[in-house]
């Protein structure tokens, strides 16, 4: 087995990691680093649950090799927080228009959302709809997550 020694920033901090070649992303934060709050759902690029941002992108963390984060920005539901470590204004409207049941999905959309308000502050529900298409919830049926993105968006800040 191959094995590679990667440069990552991880939630803002440089880490040195010797990983096997076939290794993902999603893997390398879990079980590496520790990082749970990522979910495996499907390991198969289907629901979305393993969501992180790469250079503020959203990325399925199971599609992605751990060796192509090197020397790039990972963000994960662990570094997704205001200033004091609290909740952000995103997580609070999840919180408060009941866009969490169970929770497995919530780290995955949170990102698809944040990454949607970074790049678009103010999005229509058609936008939302499209950032979020391509992460699955068994438990809320779309609509209250939808309402908590739009609420966050009017007190404009992710
Ligand atoms: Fe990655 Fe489902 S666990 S898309
Ligand atoms: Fe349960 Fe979305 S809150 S899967």
């Amino acid at each position: 087995m191959t094995a590679h020694s990667i440069t990552v920033t991880v939630n803002g901090k440089r880490e040195y990691l010797t990983i096997p070649s076939h290794m993902t992303l999603l893997r390398m934060l879990r079980e590496k680093l520790g990082l749970t709050g990522t979910k495996n759902g499907c390991e198969a690029g289907e629901c979305g649950a393993c969501t992180v941002l790469v250079d503020g992108e959203p990325v399925n963390s199971c599609m992605m090799l751990a060796v192509e984060a090197d020397n790039r920005e990972v963000t994960t539901i662990e570094g997704m927080t205001d200033d004091e470590g609290g909740l952000t204004r995103l997580q609070q409207a999840f919180a408060e228009h009941n866009a969490v049941q169970c929770g497995f999905c919530t780290p995955g959309m949170l990102a698809s959302a944040r990454a949607l308000l970074d790049r678009n502050p103010h999005p229509s529900e058609g936008e939302i709809r499209e950032a979020l298409v391509g992460n699955l919830c068994r438990c809320t049926g779309y609509l209250r997550i939808i309402k908590a993105v739009q609420a966050a968006a009017e007190k404009g800040e992710a």
